[in-house]
């Protein structure tokens, strides 16, 4: 029954998990708000947030899960990838701490974190399953045949899901991170008012630039005749981009399901907060015949539990790391 306690400090959120025998016991967040004012996050003060809650974070993890540090039987962290300044935050408290307890330490990947976030709640998917993880940096199709044999199948090869609903907002004139706005708005709006591009690419890789491009440019010649065309046509507008995305997310998640016939579909990363995503993932999977899955709210964005329960399954394979094993911003994955 190992007691793991994890770290999770890539981007914006520090956080602390602790598990038990992959059950989740606690995942605390603290969130950085020090950013809004900058329409982005600033990675110098990302990195001096992370400094300043790591240790009142994991302090409250460890409260809240009622376990003292000596119970500890290992210390997972987010080695990569992710913003340097920030992961080194988290890599060096998790370090000396392993170096502190003489526990061994765990190294996760952020990115297949996300996807094993879907084995944290019941119903867990059975292997081996599709996961598509959709965040602000990413936007990937894996095939899991188990919790660390993973396969990235699809990918972007410009902008994330995420970064399409971030920017698409910025050209609305709406607040960074503009992803959960557009899905606010697009509630009460028509999703077939305004058509825009969508990408014509072989295979399971996804675009979205052109999406971004084609917003822009029809925006410039609609305020042009009327400035105030944002502003009367937000909800049409904020439903009509949240369906584009969603239109090519789901082709190409159809195009994986009929590529490996797995039919066995799991959601995952920030971008799966988006209402519109989530009932239309949940229709596709009804007229496709596949069972699809999608972790709580919590367990979606960046969080410590994800890594907390990767942690788990690389402790029951003694998959640990050297203590000089180092945080770095890009990792090759498969
Ligand atoms: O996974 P995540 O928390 O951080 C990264 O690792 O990137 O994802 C953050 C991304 C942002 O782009 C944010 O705008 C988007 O997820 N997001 C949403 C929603 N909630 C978060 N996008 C659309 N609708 C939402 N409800
Ligand atoms: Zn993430």
């Amino acid at each position: 029954m190992p007691t793991l306690l994890a770290i999770e400090s890539s981007c914006d959120e520090t956080s602390a998990s602790v598990c038990r025998d992959g059950i989740i016991l606690s995942n605390h967040i603290a969130n950085q708000t020090v950013h809004e004012a900058y329409g982005g996050v600033v990675p110098e003060l990302a990195s001096r947030a992370h400094m300043q809650n790591i240790v009142p974070v994991v302090d409250v993890a460890l409260k809240e899960a009622s376990v003292s540090l000596d119970a500890i039987d290992a210390i997972g962290f987010t080695q990569a990838p992710g913003l340097i300044g920030s992961l080194l935050v988290g890599a060096q408290f998790a370090r000396s701490l392993a170096l502190a307890l003489d526990k061994p330490l765990i190294a996760v990947h952020h990115m297949q974190a996300h996807v094993l976030a879907n084995l944290i709640e019941e119903p867990r998917p059975p292997f081996p399953f599709l996961c598509l993880t959709v965040s602000g940096g990413h936007t990937q199709i894996v095939r899991v045949e188990s919790p660390s044999d993973l396969t990235v199948i699809g990918a972007t090869i410009d902008d994330a899901a995420g970064e399409a609903f971030d920017k698409s907002a910025k050209l609305l004139g709406l607040p960074y991170p503009g992803g959960p706005l557009i899905d606010k708005h697009a509630a009460g709006g028509n999703p077939e008012r305004f058509r825009f591009a969508e990408p014509q690419i072989d295979g399971l890789d996804f675009s979205f630039s052109g999406l971004k491009t084609s917003v822009l440019y029809y925006l410039q010649k609609e305020t042009k005749a009327n400035p105030a065309f944002i502003q009367e046509n937000l909800a049409d507008l904020c439903a009509s981009i949240q369906q584009t995305i969603i239109r090519i997310l789901l082709k190409k998640l159809q195009r994986a399901v009929e590529q490996t016939g797995i039919r066995d579909v799991c959601l995952a990363g920030g971008v799966s907060a988006n209402k519109g995503l989530r009932a239309a993932l949940a229709a596709w999977g009804e007229r496709n015949g596949c069972r699809t899955y999608i972790p709580s709210f919590q367990y979606c964005t960046d969080n410590a539990a994800m890594i907390a329960i990767t942690a788990y399954y690389k402790y029951l394979d003694r998959d640990f790391s050297d203590l000089s094993v180092s945080a770095t911003a890009r990792a090759a994955w498969h």
